[in-house]
């Protein structure tokens, strides 16, 4: 037997490519799936602590796309889908101004007088924090970002819109709830993301190429870790619109430690790629590299194999937008994060749909706590001005041209060299 050599973000870094334009200049448009372009390359987990439409609307309006999770009935899942679908497309309505020392209480009276739903505090000249109203629960949330509004002049979103104007939202979906498919569909979800933690299995593959081949919207497979989990995809399944890969990577994920079964996110990326360019099909199926980044570098070594787009929960699940209360430990504010096979995400599943399939029985993931972040727009902002930046160096102008980009290994002496290095902080 040949024992395999599996690799993952820490061992490798970017290796610095030749570059044609400056680094704000570099163009992150890329594919999500066949059918749906992305104006920024991040997507958000179908996980019951991220991603449902208050996310996903505010994804689609920064120009990426929300997968919206499945841990509810199945008329809850089609409410969030029509709530962005028909949410208006820009990140600002009418704003109304307010002075930073004007009581909450007194603003929040302003905006309902008004009806409008956003207002931005000044002090002085400068923007010292939002108050968004949110549509459904009529609540107000407070952002202090004095630097928010100019990374949003700097950055200038544009919507991810459908051909009639609406904003895309995409659904993750069990491959056997036929019912579902057929209510999000109706519903006009503009993706589906076949939801599984190891979908190279025989009865998964069959019930795929059956919802395959009756939607008409993009179907999209995972999670699977293995050139040949593509190859049989690509040969019984017929149409398949992307591929969500890595096992095991999460930062919630127990399930190489519980079941020994691991498949990093870039060995995953990179053994999907090679199954794709052996069919001449890179880059015309993409691939959704899932799980495990720490920082902006991790989702552009991910690129740089061969990934569409990086799907993350970690990095979103402190955003002010995710569904998860808010925590205060120690005078600082969290926000909670689980996985989606963790006891607390299991016993919602059987709580809200009657027909969820019996689990394997063992916890698969861990719950607990990341820092509040503030609105998914900063966290966007931030993430976009890094991948730039990384892409720069790798002397890459787009995604296409980033997959021409090289990765090198580095050994232990170099990954402590790459880091700030003796100095008293
Ligand atoms: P993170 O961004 O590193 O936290 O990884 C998020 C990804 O972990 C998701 O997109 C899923 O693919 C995966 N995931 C979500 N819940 C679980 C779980 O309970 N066990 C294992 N993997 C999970």
């Amino acid at each position: 037997m040949k024992i395999r050599e599996y690799i993952t973000f820490d061992d490798v870094a970017i290796v610095p490519g030749k570059a044609v334009i400056e680094p704000s200049d570099v163009d992150l448009t890329s594919k999500f799936s066949k059918n749906i372009e992305v104006y920024i390359p991040v997507v958000s987990s179908p996980m019951d602590t991220v991603t449902e439409w208050r996310l996903a609307l505010a994804l689609a309006r920064l120009g990426s796309i929300g997968v919206i999770h499945r841990n509810m009935s199945i008329e809850n899942q089609v409410l969030n889908i029509k709530l962005v679908k028909s949410s208006p497309q820009s990140v600002w309505f009418e704003v109304l101004k307010a002075r930073e020392e004007e009581p909450i209480e007194s603003i929040t009276f302003r905006m309902d007088e008004a009806g409008i739903g956003s207002a931005i505090l000044f002090s002085g000249s400068l923007v010292s924090g939002i108050i968004v109203k949110s549509g459904l629960d009529q609540d107000y949330w407070y952002s202090k970002a004095s630097s928010l509004i100019s990374l949003l002049r700097e950055y200038k979103p544009t919507p991810l819109l459908d051909e009639d104007g609406r904003l895309r939202v995409a659904a993750a979906i069990s491959p056997f709830d036929e019912r579902r498919v057929k209510a999000l569909e109706e519903a006009g979800v503009d993706a589906l993301v076949v939801d599984v933690a190891h979908a190279h299995n025989v009865n998964v593959i069959s019930s795929v190429a059956r919802i395959v081949k009756n939607t008409s919207v993009d179907v999209i497979v995972g999670n699977i870790g293995t050139k040949s989990a593509v190859l049989d995809y690509l040969s019984k399944a017929d149409g398949i619109a992307g591929f969500r890969v890595g096992i095991g990577s999460g930062s919630i994920c127990l399930t190489a430690e519980v079941t020994g079964a691991f498949a990093p996110t870039l060995t995953a990326v990179l053994e999907a790629r090679e199954a794709l360019e052996e069919l001449g099909a890179h880059g015309k199926i993409p691939l959704i590299a899932d799980g495990g980044f720490r920082n902006v570098g991790d989702i552009a070594k991910a690129l740089i194999a061969g990934a569409s787009t990086a799907m993350t929960g970690r990095l979103l699940a402190g955003a002010e937008e995710t569904p998860g209360t808010k925590v205060r430990v120690g005078g600082k504010v969290y926000k909670q994060y689980r996985g989606m096979a963790s006891k607390g995400s299991i016993e919602r599943r059987y709580a809200e749909d009657r027909y969820s399939k019996p689990s394997k029985g063992i916890e698969e993931g861990i719950e607990g706590l990341v820092p509040y972040r503030g609105s998914v727009i900063s966290i966007v902002a931030e993430l976009v001005a890094g991948l730039k930046a990384a892409l720069g160096y790798a002397g890459a102008w787009n995604i296409e041209s980033a997959w021409r980009g090289e990765l090198a290994r580095i050994t232990s002496a170099g990954r402590e060299e790459a880091k700030p290095h003796d100095m008293i902080i």
